[in-house]
């Protein structure tokens, strides 16, 4: 059944997450047919464009995020749904506008799902400038709001942005966004536990030594300092997305898959992990910024430091990571290890499980050298694996072992790469909440990383670095809790 049409109002639609995002992932779910039919785009910009501009804007940004070319006759039938409108987010009599030409026109589905594609310190505003204008009363369709991370700057701030805005949404209305739930790979996390039987007598701290959870970048914060340079990896990376991963590794099985029971138990989770206290904070966290270094192709990175917009004192955190225990009847005394990275070796996701040793060596006194234990790797991006690496018998009258692994791949060469937004927009126009943040779990992630963000913010007077183009600080394997752990960082065997 197809869904009602709606009226998508992007704010912020000339700026950069609708350009690389937002656009093409619309453009795709046109492709794929997927827009209800009589469905409208309608662009909210500061510029003086018409519409005629902004569908010509809207061609590049296509184009430049499409391998295989614009398919004209598609683009014709996308272009049909594309209007803009002039808004400055600021001028209340804007908004009055806006609600006389979204409800003057018929052409405009009276569903409307409002996407604050802009800086967050503007979401309360503009979310309360909507409601004064009327735009967000459900009387003749529903009215969704979706919003991008951050949610609040820290726990305080989360708190006081959540007040504003329930002043005049009800949580129902509220979609906030953390784009790795929008990740098939991500989602591949929840099939692979629960519609597997094999895995689950594992998973708990019987078998499981610790946990690793890795996103690396390649890139540097690029033309992002403004924002990055308040933010840091802690709030950018380990906050949200991250410990989204954390909840979906080490969440109980749902009573069903709806909205609220997924989420019932990723809160679960959050309130499970043990608080850091402030004099804690250095054993279990740790923060660096990347200085000079070298890519593997021997092209020479900047240091943040030299970064436009970057100030030259500055001790923002490049680099986050931090050791986390899940104090609940499976996974208490387990460590879950992760870490962020701006300009790192490589760029990847991955979720590394390190099994325990087996009870007895009992090949200790053989020729075996390498006596790895068993990992499991699933791969987020940009490799999309499930991979059991287990020890065998080298062919050959010695005893000798290696690893081989056990691979159970997420994609066919021929199946499409969709992108985490085409999803999260298309559940939007479903009402579906699921791999939607409700305000808890938002709540209970700030708990977490708040002691270690507030002695970061005093401590300003020294911040480790690393080289850019390696994987990070070396200081960082304190965070360990015994000496056999360190960071695994490849997808294939490492023996060592
Ligand atoms: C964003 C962060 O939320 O996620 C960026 O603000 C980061 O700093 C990005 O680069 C990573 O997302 P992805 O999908 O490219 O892994």
């Amino acid at each position: 059944m197809q869904n009602e049409a709606c009226t998508y109002v992007i704010f912020g639609a000339t700026g950069n997450l609708s350009k690389v995002k937002l656009m093409p992932a619309l453009y795709h779910l046109e492709m794929e047919n997927l827009l209800p039919k009589g469905s409208k785009i309608l662009a909210i910009g500061r510029r003086d464009w018409d519409n005629e501009k902004w569908i010509a804007e809207v061609r590049e940004m296509i184009k430049a995020k499409t391998k295989n070319g614009i398919d004209d006759a598609i683009f014709k039938r996308f272009s049909e749904r594309l209007s803009y409108f002039r808004v400055d987010i600021n001028v209340a009599n804007d908004y009055v506008k806006l609600a006389q030409e979204l409800n003057a026109n018929a052409t405009y589905p009276s569903n409307m799902a409002f996407y604050l594609a802009i800086s967050p310190e503007y979401f309360a505003d503009v979310t309360e400038r909507l409601s004064k204008a009327k735009l967000l009363e459900e009387n003749s369709g529903w009215r969704r709001l979706i919003i991008e991370k951050p949610f609040g700057y820290d726990l305080e701030s989360s708190q006081a942005l959540q007040k504003r805005i329930s002043r005049y949404l009800k949580e129902e209305q509220i979609y906030r966004i953390d784009h790795y739930l929008g990740k098939g790979t991500v989602q591949n996390v929840l099939v692979y536990r629960f519609a597997n039987t094999m895995l689950e007598p594992l998973w708990n701290r019987n078998y499981i030594d610790h946990i690793q959870i890795t996103h690396s970048e390649e890139l540097g914060i690029g033309t992002r300092a403004a924002y990055y340079d308040d933010a840091g990896a802690m709030r950018d990376m380990l906050q949200s997305h991250l410990l989204q991963l954390l909840t979906l590794v080490a969440m109980e099985p749902p009573a069903a898959m709806d909205a609220e029971s997924l989420r019932d138990e990723k809160v679960k989770v959050l309130k499970s992990i043990r608080p850091i206290p402030k004099q804690a904070v250095n054993a279990h966290a740790f923060r660096a910024q990347y200085s000079e270094g070298m890519s593997e192709d021997g092209e020479k990175l900047k240091g943040y430091l030299q970064e436009d917009g970057v100030p030259a004192d500055s001790v923002t955190e490049t680099y986050a990571a931090m050791k986390l225990y899940v104090d609940n009847w499976r996974w208490r005394d387990v460590p879950f290890y992760m870490r962020t990275g701006k300009r790192m070796a490589k760029g990847q996701s991955t979720i590394s499980i390190c099994f325990k040793e087996p009870p007895l060596q009992l090949f200790k006194n053989t020729q075996v050298q390498c006596m790895s234990p068993n990992w499991l790797l699933l791969g987020i991006q940009p490799e999309e694996c499930i991979r059991m690496e287990m020890t065998v018998k080298e062919p050959g009258l010695e005893m000798r072992t290696r690893v081989s692994s056990l691979d159970a791949s997420y994609r066919n060469e021929d199946e499409r790469h969709t992108d985490a937004y085409e999803d999260l927009l298309l559940d939007v126009i479903e009402g579906d909440r699921s791999l939607f943040l409700r305000f808890d779990e938002v709540e209970y992630a700030w708990r977490i990383v708040d002691p270690i963000i507030k002695k970061w913010a005093v401590e300003r007077d020294y911040i480790t670095t690393y080289p850019a183009g390696s994987w990070g600080p070396k200081e960082c394997g304190r965070l360990f809790e015994k000496e056999k752990q360190c960071w695994r960082s490849s997808l294939t065997p490492e023996c060592k």
